[in-house]
């Protein structure tokens, strides 16, 4: 990896981190761009040290910020917007069906992709038509007759 994590943090230290939350997610971005797309727990470790913060301050501003992930985890982004959101209920059967040990579940804007919908992802990985079907396929939970 050419990413140098040390002179990263050094960088959004003067940019105010990790005072200034911009720069906390900022960094934790740049951190989860050069880990190949999700952050693990132990580049959570090495930049809180750096930063002189606990892990737990971290992962916190990870799990409030959609566009970060921890490694290891999958997730399941349900389209909130005004079309598919008003058509299923996808999210309660989501929350019920999805381990939040693996699976990390959240709502979106609108996609727009309205005709399409309802729209959900999953690692990234766009679908249309999102049913309950396709809700238990991808977590694993099909109902056995
Ligand atoms: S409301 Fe879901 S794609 Fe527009």
């Amino acid at each position: 990896m050419d990413w140098d994590l040390q002179e990263a943090v050094a960088y959004h230290k003067a940019q105010g981190a990790p005072g200034a939350h911009s720069a906390v997610v900022a960094l934790l971005k740049e951190a989860q761009a050069a880990c190949g797309g999700a952050l693990s727990p132990a580049v959570v470790g090495q930049l809180a040290q750096g930063l002189g913060v606990k892990d737990s301050f971290l992962l916190a501003v990870v799990k409030r910020t959609p566009s970060l992930r921890l490694e290891g985890k999958h997730l399941l982004q349900l389209c909130a917007g005004p079309n598919c959101g008003r058509r299923t209920d996808l999210e309660r059967l989501a929350r019920s069906l999805a381990d939040p040990k693996t699976v990390t579940v959240e709502l979106t804007g609108c996609m727009r992709l309205c005709g399409k919908g309802p729209n959900l992802r999953y690692d990234g990985r766009l679908y249309h038509a999102a049913d309950e079907a396709l809700l238990r396929q991808l977590l694993g939970k099909e109902e056995r007759s």
